[in-house]
């Protein structure tokens, strides 16, 4: 496993022998590998609770507004259910469909594109993007924070005496998202747990299914002592192509919770033009990459809609639908998508599957986010006006 050198696999049990207090969601639960931790990162609980602490406070934003949360949110997956693409500060759009943090750390190159390599520097995206948290820079995000007394000590408690910076805002928060991980589902159960029952008849040819006719294995793999159900790579399926060349594509929205209606993109683009997006090439300048987008983690993937980088899909059914048809046609299509047969059935099967791979602590991350939850007491001053260099 190799995570640019960046990071160690650290078993969690020699990190707990060495005395280190580690919250109870950050022992990997069965079906995920070992934990991967960067070595100057550890996970220590008074880092875990201030990050969780940052992730749930609007004050994070310019206007007070917006927490990380409210794009992840803990109750949806820790995502957005009712979005395709997230809305930022003062209903500002954003190209793309909000991820889920559930098992982050196991992400290799964050962000759809694989734009960036750590949660740490992650962070740093949404605080500063015009159309999400909207913060006019670095310092005014630390400055506010140093203001706020729910965090007086916490930083200094956390990091041998330092206070909010750049650094450490961001290895808080980063600590935080890499506890945030699910697993032990009644698949992991099955095939993990030596419990035969955990899953039924029709998840059992579900799973045959994925791992056989229907070709998902290739990109969402399934080891023999765990699964993370993503390859960590890019992959061109076609659906940002066809949103880049305008083809005409026909979704599937949801107005209320089982109410849907079917839309063209026509009448999606009188509300908003969409934006352009050509996915890795952006990252990578290599016209091979263009409309490739990393492969998700699909553990969860119940609770994770809508699918795909555009959120353009809205339920599994939706997304088995458009792999049947061997993805969205285009020159560099990934060559592993090609059409499948599957009876109605089968159809039912591997969503009977996929929606076997909810963990059982989802509500218990959830809990433990609100739980964290500051209050709205708002800053005493812009810190922008306060602000004083301190030498
Ligand atoms: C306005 C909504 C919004 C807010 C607020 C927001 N995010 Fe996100 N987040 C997104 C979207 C959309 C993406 C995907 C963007 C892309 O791929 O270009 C994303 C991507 C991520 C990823 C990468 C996940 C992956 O699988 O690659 C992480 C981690 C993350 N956000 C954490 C955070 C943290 C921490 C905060 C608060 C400091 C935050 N987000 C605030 C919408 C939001
Ligand atoms: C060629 C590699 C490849 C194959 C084969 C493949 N997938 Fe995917 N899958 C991807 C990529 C890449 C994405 C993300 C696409 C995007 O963001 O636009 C994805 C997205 C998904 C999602 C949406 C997850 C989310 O959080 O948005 C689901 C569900 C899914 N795949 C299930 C399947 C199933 C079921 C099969 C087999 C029928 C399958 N995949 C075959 C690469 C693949």
């Amino acid at each position: 496993m190799s995570l640019a050198g960046l990071a160690i696999l650290v078993a969690l049990v020699a990190l707990a022998a060495c005395g280190r207090d580690l919250p109870t969601a950050a022992v990997v639960p069965l079906g995920l590998p070992a934990l991967p931790v960067p070595p100057d990162a550890p996970l220590q609980k008074a880092r875990v609770d201030l990050g969780r602490t940052l992730f749930m406070d609007r004050r994070l934003s310019h206007n007070n507004t917006l927490s990380c949360a409210m794009c992840h949110v803990p109750e949806q997956g820790f995502t957005s259910n009712e979005l395709g693409t997230a809305i930022g500060l003062e209903g500002q759009t954003i190209r793309r469909n909000s991820p889920t943090i559930f098992n982050v750390a196991y992400v290799e190159q964050l962000f759809h594109d694989g734009r960036e390599f750590s949660l740490e520097n992650q962070a740093w995206g949404p605080l500063l993007a015009g159309n999400e948290m909207a913060n006019p820079s670095i310092g005014y995000v630390v400055e506010k924070i140093r203001t706020l007394p729910e965090y007086t000590g916490r930083f200094e408690a956390a990091f041998g005496g330092r206070g909010p910076d750049m650094m450490t805002i961001g290895l808080a928060l980063a600590a935080y998202q890499r506890t945030v991980n699910s697993a032990n589902s009644r698949f992991d159960r099955w095939r993990y747990g030596g419990e035969a029952n955990a899953l039924n008849a029709e998840e059992q040819a579900g799973f045959a299914l994925f791992v056989g006719k229907a070709g998902c294995v290739a990109c969402h793999p399934v080891g023999e002592k765990a699964a993370l159900f993503s390859d960590n790579r890019f992959h061109n399926t076609g659906i940002g192509y066809a949103n880049s060349m305008e083809l005409p594509r026909r979704h599937r929205v949801q107005l209320a919770p089982g109410e849907f209606v079917v839309v063209e993109d026509k009448a999606l683009d009188s509300f908003e033009k969409r934006q352009p997006d050509v996915g890795r090439y952006e990252v990578t300048l290599d016209p091979a990459d263009s409309w490739a987008y990393r492969t998700p983690i699909l553990r969860n993937v119940a609770l994770t809609g809508p699918y795909m980088h555009d959120g353009s899909l809205a339920t599994l059914e939706d997304v088995i639908e458009f792999y049947i048809r061997g993805g969205i046609d285009n020159p560099q299509k990934d060559p592993l998508l090609k059409p499948v047969g599957l009876a109605p059935g089968e159809k039912r099967s591997l969503a009977a599957f996929l929606r076997a791979l909810t963990g059982d602590n989802v509500a218990q991350l959830a809990a433990e986010a609100r739980a964290a939850a500051p209050g709205d007491a708002l800053p005493a001053k812009d810190p922008a006006s306060s602000y004083k260099r301190p030498y």
